[in-house]
């Protein structure tokens, strides 16, 4: 038994140095200003949730994720497991906030009881005529021109410095199941795509992913769910016109099956748009994942070199 349940990732908040810069970024990867000031930018996607990006004026760096739990109660349990405070969260749509610092120094704001957000219309998803089926009949497909659609945040990535410790950390405190053990050789792990423990609902294939690395601990990348497949290659075209940083995409992962694209915002950070990954449930369990599977890609664009010891899923 866990302390508490995550139901999902919550957020990411960063620092930047230029917010009117971050917030020209963000509007073109497909996110929606849900607060602005001087020192602040808040951003959500079109789903029901009332945060997905949070930036602060300051020196680029990541500087949390936030952890969403659906039983508030569960906030109290973490909070006096961990002897910290529950506090209030200052963000769009309330709610309270424990903070942790995982084995790493990385800062995890478990937040529960925020308001929904009203959903913002997206464009439709309409039937495919594929497979020698043909639903859409006497109707044209048209793709909306422009950003794609941010729906959420699906999950983030982290480099840890020491995998089994990582690991337990965040499934004594969250109830993480593992999707994907990654190892390189039999019998050791360096890695694991964990999950939320939400029993027969069914849940995104990977909410974390930690990976070992023989560099020091970072921030990864976080990755925000698009509407499908279309919305995501007119989001890619427009982030190419507005001359933003590509990394590696169009492509599909073989651990979790998303279609993906990734980009770099403006500092550096990697965000990642996917759609169509995989859903289990907790009675589906887990496997044992390659690091070429890990890196590999199913169809698409092969993944860039990278600096060494980095990975990236
Ligand atoms: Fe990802």
């Amino acid at each position: 038994m866990s302390i508490a349940k995550a139901y999902d990732v919550a957020y990411v908040r960063f620092a930047v140095p230029d917010l009117d810069l971050m917030e020209r970024f963000l509007t073109d990867f497909g996110m929606i200003v849900a607060e602005r000031s001087a020192d602040r930018l808040v951003m959500r996607g079109h789903g029901d949730r009332p945060v997905c990006h949070v930036s602060e004026r300051g020196e680029p760096a990541f500087l949390a994720l936030g952890i969403w739990l659906k039983d508030t109660a569960d906030l109290e349990a973490l909070a006096a497991h961990d002897g910290v405070a529950v506090e209030p969260l200052d963000l769009p749509g309330g709610g309270s906030v424990v903070r942790l610092r995982d084995p790493d120094g990385f800062l995890v704001e478990a937040v529960a009881g925020q308001a929904s957000a009203e959903v913002v219309e997206c464009p439709a998803s309409p039937s495919w005529n594929q497979g020698g089926a043909y639903p859409r009949q006497s109707a044209t497909r048209r793709v909306r021109q422009g950003p794609s659609h941010v729906l959420r945040l699906g999950h983030a990535v982290l480099g840890v410095s020491n995998f089994s410790q990582s690991e337990s950390w965040y499934k004594e405190r969250f109830g993480f199941v593992t999707s994907d053990e990654i190892r390189p050789v039999p019998d050791v792990a360096i890695g694991a795509f964990l999950r939320c423990n939400r029993g027969d609902v069914p849940c995104d294939h990977h909410t974390v992913f930690l990976i070992e690395r023989p560099i020091p601990p970072g921030y990864m990348h976080s990755a925000f769910e698009v509407v499908d497949v279309d919305d995501l290659l007119s989001g890619h075209d427009h982030l190419i016109e507005k001359g933003y940083d590509h990394f590696w995409g169009v492509g599909r992962h073989y651990l979790g099956s998303q279609i993906f694209d990734y980009w770099k915002d403006p500092w550096g950070h990697e965000v990642e748009h996917w759609t169509d990954g995989d859903q289990f449930v907790t009675a589906d369990g887990g496997g044992i994942g390659s690091l070429e599977q890990l890196m590999g890609v199913q169809w698409g664009m092969k993944m860039p070199p990278l600096p060494a010891g980095e990975s990236e899923a």
